[in-house]
């Protein structure tokens, strides 16, 4: 750290030479922030609070429970923060109606499910993660035991799958038959001159409605897009971030992320900094939607540090949010210098003060604190009305 005395010295010094340094927050492009209508800019849970992706509270395990309601009951009854929210994750994981991330995920274009996960420990300042690992569904748990076991941080690959049977983890065919047959899909419409036909195949699931917009709120469409083939796309995911009653913090993000990705394609997931982020001091801030955007700015990490400026989680998140779109190439904004893609943030400070934000208006974020488990409203840029013509989702459309 700086001294104060250093800097007022460096700051002089930078005056005396016409520059001036800026504030983290200051180097943004100027855009119009709208606050949710519905609650104020700082939402405050008390303790202990968990806030997830709304698949947290979408996705059931065979007892109908959601795991944000595990994590929370865990947390409440004395567990580890981080043992609570990767319990919560795992719900989701081996939920196979969830197509985006663990069991059921869609797969990348050899029909393969790749997962990637992290996880971070506040208390012990430790992290683990895992990428693009196979046939294992619970990647947050193998992050988790990356963490616990080894004095590595980051396993990928083969490696991170053979450590994974070394502790115990079981091996499984991740591809349902859902997610098999909308890969096949994607192969039969991604290009008319190939040699795949586009029979219509009785005993193949066909979606009875594709769902146009990631705004769409029935359960399973959580972070998934239907282009008008019925094909689906995602960067869906879920964040889970833990405070306890002693303001004790966790955070863990598990995805199978980019659907039809490019074998080995790594999101921004298991990117310690990118995708999830904590700091026992401060707070936990986690990601969804398109991690190429996300990675860019290391928006976790960045919002854990403007919290740690004194900046509440919304506008925090939404700061980040002005700097993704600040990061952005311009093959993927529009003419106004709005993005073509979707993508989540999700924080909460030591103190129990929670957010969700997003770059469009219409995604949800789930809490559960003493009041119970809701889903509440993300702050957001831009509005539904601006939104760019077109499809437009979590998922990168190509220019
Ligand atoms: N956010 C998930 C991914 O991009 O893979």
């Amino acid at each position: 750290m700086p001294s104060r005395r250093k800097f007022i010295k460096t700051t002089a010094a930078a005056a005396a030479a016409g520059l001036t340094l800026p504030r983290l927050a200051d180097a943004m492009p100027a855009i119009t922030v709208r606050d949710r209508a519905d609650k104020p800019a700082t939402a405050f849970a008390g303790l202990p609070v968990i806030i997830s992706a709304a698949n947290g509270l979408k996705d059931r395990n065979p007892q109908g429970q959601s795991g944000i309601e595990v994590a929370y009951r865990m947390l409440t009854s004395g567990a580890d923060p981080l043992d609570a929210i990767v319990a919560g994750v795992e719900v989701v994981e081996l939920d196979p109606t969830d197509q985006s991330v663990g069991l059921g995920g869609l797969p990348n274009e050899d029909g393969v499910v790749q997962l990637d996960a992290s996880c971070m420990h506040g208390p012990t300042k430790r992290a683990g993660a895992v990428g693009a690992l196979e046939d294992i569904a619970t990647a947050a748990a193998v992050a988790k035991a990356v963490m616990d076991h080894t004095d590595h941080i980051f396993l990928v690959g083969p490696g991170a799958k053979r450590f994974a049977l070394q502790m115990g983890f079981k091996e499984q065919n991740l591809l349902t038959d859902q997610s098999r047959a909308d890969w096949m899909r994607w192969k039969e419409k991604l290009n008319s001159s190939d040699n795949w036909l586009d029979p219509i195949d009785a005993r193949r699931p066909i979606r009875p409605a594709p769902r146009a917009r990631p705004d769409d709120d029935s359960p399973a469409s959580a972070h998934v897009y239907y282009d008008s083939n019925g094909v689906p796309h995602t960067y869906g995911t879920i964040n889970m971030n833990a405070v306890n009653a002693r303001g004790d913090i966790a955070s863990v993000t598990t995805t199978s992320g980019l659907s039809w990705k490019i074998p080995g394609r790594v999101g921004d997931s298991p990117i310690i900094g990118a995708g999830q982020y904590c700091d026992n001091t401060v707070g936990a801030a986690g990601s969804t939607g398109r991690g190429e955007a996300n990675i860019k700015v290391c928006g976790a990490f960045l919002a854990v540090e403007f919290m740690r400026q004194g900046m509440p989680p919304e506008e925090a998140l939404l700061q980040v949010m002005k700097r993704v779109i600040a990061m952005t190439e311009s093959r993927l904004l529009d003419e106004h210098g709005r993005p073509h893609f979707q993508l989540q943030y999700y924080a909460v400070n030591k103190k129990g003060q929670y957010a969700g934000a997003c770059a469009y208006e219409g995604s949800q974020f789930a809490v559960h604190d003493a009041r119970g488990a809701r889903l509440e409203n993300c702050a957001y840029l831009y509005k539904k009305s601006e939104m760019p013509a077109g499809p437009i989702s979590g998922v990168m459309i190509k220019p």
